[in-house]
């Protein structure tokens, strides 16, 4: 189908460069919006690769998704500088507010949670990012700003 379709043109784009499975995945992810279930057979014949192999780099880098994210997107630093500034305790609050873990979406649609590695704010920690815009000092208070905003 349609899928299969793009997804043979971009590893047709893509699949002379070294190493072209990572850029594979992440065309085919900023095409559809996720890594379609539909897209691997295709990667892995293209590849000469077994979907095994797909599968397992794709799970092993927490960078795809195997499903269409939520309507907000909230990114969380796990990155040092935010980790020793709270960043730990926050992503657990945050967490539960949402009842979600890292890389998944809330029943209704509305948020997916996903770390991120540095937002470019380790001075002022720890950081966040709504939909793509940053946040910095993202306190108790912040954090439940954040999440009703993207629960909207
Ligand atoms: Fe979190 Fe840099 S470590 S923004």
């Amino acid at each position: 189908g349609d899928i299969a379709a793009r997804t043979r043109s971009i590893v047709a784009d893509l699949r002379f460069l070294e190493g072209p499975l990572l850029p594979i995945l992440h065309q085919v992810q900023q095409e559809f919006g996720y890594v379609p279930q539909q897209a691997l057979p295709v990667i892995a014949e293209e590849l000469n690769l077994s979907r095994a192999e797909v599968h397992g780099v794709m799970s092993f880098y927490h960078d795809y998704r195997d499903h269409p994210a939520g309507r907000h997107v909230l990114k969380l630093c796990r990155a040092e500088a935010c980790q020793s500034m709270g960043g730990d305790a926050l992503a657990e609050r945050i967490k539960a507010l949402l009842g979600i873990d890292f890389h998944q979406t809330t029943l209704d649609g509305s948020v997916t949670l996903e770390a991120v590695y540095c937002l470019g704010l380790c001075a002022c920690g720890p950081s966040a990012m709504l939909d793509g815009e940053v946040y910095g000092r993202v306190d108790d208070q912040m954090a439940t700003e954040l999440v009703a905003e993207a629960r909207r």
